[in-house]
């Protein structure tokens, strides 16, 4: 092989790569490269800017190509490569479980930590289902997720998850999985800033599952408090605390899946923090380490951590872990990220143009194409109408048109697009992204 060929920018044959929750043959045919990074841009092999509307995947929330992350990872490239996580270990892991430790909420002080957010889902449900074991009970298996909930791509995470498209293919899943009703209903909050007013009834629907599967079969509830990938669908006010109340009086363990809103995308280290309501386990990933290693992990309550700390000393507590659980590379990458979060005040920086973020995008409001438009801290979901050629074909041309032609990176599930930029992206830059994804809505709706 000619030594070019293995610097090339642009491959020339894209077969091989079979790519993750991507229509592999449409990309091919007309793909989306990105080459390079710095800020809130990508640049595509022939120098495109890029203005990225997503932070990558909801992940690279300091922003592209942080000169203090690169650093950091460099060093520990040439310090410590790898070091094996069972019965070994390096020093830097406890340093980062300490700091995340004092960012999480109330005495979620303990941190497993594994390589991306699915596994840190399947990582939480498993630590429920052996917390309630050891301590006697253990009948307690099932499993409750929701309707339109996204909890990665495990067994348990697809199981416990509400997207169809996700779950249809793929067997029986786990059994004795039931789920609670989507909070999302447009009729009653249809183009609602922040949490809707509507919808903190739905929590009682846990109260129903009970009456029907009895608690003592009940090992834990796990939802996402704002749900991102199924189009942002932000908690009805109260609706967390209820289903923290009804968690608490059956002695059910009440998991948050922070994978999209921990590290400051709704402005606070983790939602747990923004909504008042400490859950007993939180998974993370993606912002830890601003999506530049994979890392992901979860953080437990002391009494669940502790319930494991017996039996004989030369055994494993919890028969569960991953070779690359607290990768060297990951934990430096998080720690400089950590950092940089502190020192810039990034997730007060949300909060702050929140507000701002919000008029932005809601000035798409009206677009005859616009079905409903929802924000919450610097995420944004907005639903377009159907295109008559199928449910998904305007939400996947509007993408396509916006990096195109408009070169703007957005995200899309069926026909809603997404939006989550970096926290340090401006409001001229937001302006100018929503700008740019009115042009391709417009372009799209006159093709
Ligand atoms: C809430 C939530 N949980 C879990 C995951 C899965 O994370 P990963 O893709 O790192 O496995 C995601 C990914 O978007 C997510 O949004």
């Amino acid at each position: 092989m000619p030594a070019s060929s293995t610097i090339s920018h642009t491959p020339n044959d894209l077969s091989a790569y079979w790519m993750p929750f991507t229509p592999n043959r449409s990309f091919k045919q007309n793909p989306r490269l990105l080459a390079r990074a710095k800020g809130v841009y990508y640049y595509t092999p022939e120098g495109h800017e890029i203005l990225d509307g997503c932070a990558g995947l909801w992940c690279c929330n300091a922003g592209h190509q942080r000169d203090e992350i690169v650093a950091a990872i460099q060093h520990q490239a040439a310090t410590l490569d790898y070091a094996p996580p069972f019965q070994f270990a390096h020093p830097a892991a406890f340093q980062l479980a300490s700091r995340l430790a004092a960012l999480a909420p109330d005495d979620l002080n303990h941190v497993f930590f594994t390589n991306s957010g699915s596994e840190a889902v399947d990582t939480a449900l498993k630590i429920a289902i052996a917390y309630h074991h050891a301590q006697g009970n253990a009948g307690r298996q099932r499993l409750i997720g929701r309707e339109r909930g996204y909890n990665g791509v495990g067994f348990g995470g697809i199981s416990v998850g509400g997207i169809v498209g996700n779950r249809k293919t793929f067997g029986t899943l786990l059994a004795g999985v039931d789920h609670l009703p989507t909070t999302y209903n447009r009729a009653e909050q249809a183009y609602s800033i922040g949490e809707p007013d509507w919808g903190a009834h739905l929590a009682d629907e846990l109260e129903r599952l009970v009456g029907l599967h009895d608690a003592s079969t009940i090992a834990a509830v796990i939802v996402e408090p704002m749900a991102g990938s199924t189009g942002v669908l932000p908690p009805p006010k109260g609706y967390l605390q209820r289903l923290r109340a009804i968690c608490d009086k059956y002695n059910i363990v009440l998991i948050f899946d922070e994978v999209i809103t921990g590290f400051g995308r709704l402005g606070f280290a983790f939602a747990a923090e923004r909504y008042g309501v400490v859950p007993d386990i939180i998974t993370f990933a993606k912002g830890v380490n601003s999506g530049t290693v994979p890392m992901g992990g979860v953080i437990v309550r002391e009494s669940i951590h502790n319930a494991f700390m017996k039996g004989p000393e030369h055994i494993a507590e919890l028969f569960h872990g991953y070779t690359y659980s607290a990768h060297p590379l990951a934990v430096a990458a998080a720690l400089a990220t950590l950092d940089l979060y502190e020192r810039e005040a990034l997730f007060a920086r949300a909060r702050q143009l929140e507000s701002d973020f919000a008029h932005i995008v809601m000035s798409l409001r009206g677009h005859s194409d616009v079905l409903d438009i929802r924000t919450v801290g610097l995420a944004a979901g907005i639903d377009l109408a159907p295109h008559k050629d199928g449910a998904g074909v305007r939400g996947y041309k509007v993408m396509q048109q916006a990096f195109h032609h408009e070169h703007a990176l957005v995200r899309v599930t069926g026909d809603t697009i997404a939006l989550s930029p970096a926290l340090i992206m401006n409001t001229d830059d937001m302006s100018r992204l929503v700008d740019k994804l009115r042009k391709a809505i417009t372009h799209i709706a006159n093709t």
